[in-house]
């Protein structure tokens, strides 16, 4: 089955073409950063408006990388939410139009559960059940995937997603945007105990906060003797020992609680370097089974879009997709 995958619930707009959930022919991403590095942060009305300039090349290029016309195309499968409405409604209104004149099915799905079917991309066979983290600039998630592929919602973040976290501190440090890769980057020359930032561990919920750890690192800065100089490495590395501990510790609780040994991440901040590797260490300590996304896969792309889609497909049977776009999912 060929599923085209497309996704613009940010600011990536990206197509994709994969066979059978699992086979990727294609994956284009265009990525808008540039437009919105100057302010910081991502620009709801220029991601929108960028996404219509470009979603029909950027379908067209995948089909063209994938050598596969749109007629051969069996299921279309769009981002329905969550994400920015104006950025979500493109990518709809565009599956829409083809699904329509091009008489194919449409699926329409989460982008947060889509993260952990990248998984599905990678590595050929995924046993279930398992303990899933997604960990992104707007999400913080905690699912838990049964054999089936139903899905059960642990927990979410109660304030700054992860990735938020990582882009908040970076700005107050100002290094740039997007700051996870930037503090990534700048941490491997700290030391991560040089503060002891706090571990939000929210012992009775499966939930996330990351605010509070984002004022810690202003309270720093703020203790700071004018004139002294700032200890970007150190900082860094504090601070993101802090949320990787975090997300280790509340996943590991969840594998016991739950008694599942096998655990998958996604999400942009899955691309980081002292996550990727603290996990994999826990799950060595624990005899976890671990799936963590290759790099490119981790980021906003439409073939996990595609992927969950395919599977979504197959469990749901024909019933009828609800592709309208949503803010909640
Ligand atoms: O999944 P994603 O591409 O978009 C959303 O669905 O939000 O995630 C983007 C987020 C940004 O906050 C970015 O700073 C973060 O992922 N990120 C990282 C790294 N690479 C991207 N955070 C920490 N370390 C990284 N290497
Ligand atoms: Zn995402």
């Amino acid at each position: 089955m060929l599923v085209l995958g497309i996704e613009t619930s940010c600011d990536e707009t990206a197509a994709a073409v994969v066979s059978d959930g699992k086979v990727l022919l294609s994956n284009v991403v265009a990525s808008q950063v540039e437009f919105h590095r100057t302010f910081g942060g991502v620009v709801p009305e220029i991601a929108s408006r960028k996404h219509l300039e470009t979603i029909i090349p950027i379908v067209d290029e995948a089909l063209r990388k994938a050598d596969v016309k749109i007629e051969d195309i069996d299921l279309i499968a769009v981002t329905k939410g969550p994400g920015l409405p104006g950025s979500l409604i493109v990518g709809v209104v565009c599956a829409k139009a083809l699904a329509f004149a091009f008489k194919k099915p449409i699926a329409g799905v989460s982008h947060i559960q889509a993260h952990i079917y990248a998984n599905f991309l990678a590595y050929s066979d995924i046993p279930l059940p398992a303990i899933c983290l997604v960990v992104s600039g707007g999400h913080t998630d905690l699912f838990l995937l049964y054999e089936d592929k139903n899905v059960r919602h642990l927990g979410r973040t109660r304030d700054d997603a992860a990735g938020e976290a990582f882009d908040k501190v970076a700005k107050l440090l100002s290094l740039g945007y997007p700051g996870g890769p930037i503090i990534d980057n700048l941490a491997k020359e700290g030391n991560p105990n040089f503060i002891n930032f706090p571990r939000p561990l929210l012992p009775d919920s499966w939930d996330f906060s990351f605010s509070g750890l984002k004022t810690a690192v202003l309270r720093e800065l703020r203790r700071l003797k004018e004139g002294e100089e700032i200890p970007v490495p150190h900082i860094c590395a504090s601070f993101q020992e802090a949320v990787v501990d975090t997300l280790v510790e509340k996943t590991a609780m969840a594998s016991k609680e739950f008694k599942i040994k096998r655990v998958l991440l996604g999400g942009g901040v899955s691309a980081n370097s002292r996550l990727r590797e603290k996990f994999r260490s826990r799950a060595k300590e624990e005899g976890w089974e671990i799936f963590i996304p290759p790099l490119y896969l981790c980021t906003d792309n439409a073939a996990m879009i595609a992927a969950l889609g395919y599977h979504d497909w197959q469990r749901k049977g024909e019933e009828e997709f609800d592709v309208e776009p949503s803010l909640r999912i």
